[in-house]
């Protein structure tokens, strides 16, 4: 069974069609490098496999069941969307980093948090730091050690290295290949064909609404 499927999936806004009747199935632990021109509607993929918006026509499926047989918020706990621009909230790294738990009812686990935190280059003195005080990679990376708390079973992430230096690139492409090993299934859009080729199976390439090819590497 596959973990996603889409069946003939469209998608417009205001009378201007984004998402042109694309198909296509995600197996469990795939690696998907997702690439296209600007605009061509990768990030309206991923929202729309992260349930953020919902199609105009098609079905999509989790793991054989239809979207709409889920509540949103299992299905997000479940597929979890990292914004191309991440949106942090509250006052301090902390406030952010707390939610997973406190949506969960949970007390937050510090040695959870400790590891992620030095897994991404930081020591926890940042908790205390106000999000404006961080710069546009430090926001990045600590929007995915939000998304990276509770695992998800599928991580979509938008664009998510494009603030980083290659150090930090290469940090987040390693923990990403290594959850991947763990059973994460993941699609990543990126610009960085390098970064596609060295890690993904297989290449989905969008333009101008649709698939125009879903290639496998390995
Ligand atoms: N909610 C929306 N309302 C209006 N236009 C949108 C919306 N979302 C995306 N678009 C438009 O749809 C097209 C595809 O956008 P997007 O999925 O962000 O492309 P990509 O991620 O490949 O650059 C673009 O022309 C964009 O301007
Ligand atoms: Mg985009």
């Amino acid at each position: 069974m596959s973990v996603i499927e889409a069946q003939n999936i469209s998608f417009s806004d205001n009378g201007k069609e984004i998402i042109n009747n694309i198909s296509f199935k995600v197996e469990e632990k795939d690696y998907i490098s997702i690439v296209g021109p600007s605009g061509s509607g990768k990030s309206t993929v991923l929202k729309l496999i992260a349930h953020l918006i919902s199609p105009d026509q098609g079905t999509l499926y989790f793991k054989g069941k239809e979207f709409t047989k889920y509540s949103p918020y299992d299905l997000r706990k479940n597929v979890s969307y990292c914004f191309q621009t991440p949106k942090l909230f509250g006052n301090t790294v902390m406030d952010n980093i707390n939610f997973p738990f406190s949506i969960r009812h949970k007390n937050i686990d510090l040695n959870r948090v400790n590891t992620l935190l030095n897994t991404f280059g930081f020591d926890n003195s940042i908790l205390d730091k106000s999000i404006v005080n961080l710069s546009g990679g430090e926001k990045q990376r600590i929007a995915l050690i939000r998304n990276l708390i509770f695992k998800p079973d599928v991580l979509l992430l938008d664009e998510v290295t494009s603030a980083l230096d290659n150090d930090n690139t290469l940090i987040v492409e390693k923990v990403i290949k290594k959850l991947n090993k763990e059973g994460i299934t993941i699609l990543w859009v990126t610009h960085n064909v390098e970064q596609s080729l060295r890690n993904a199976n297989k290449i989905m390439t969008i333009e101008y609404g649709k698939i125009k090819s879903l290639e496998v590497l390995k």
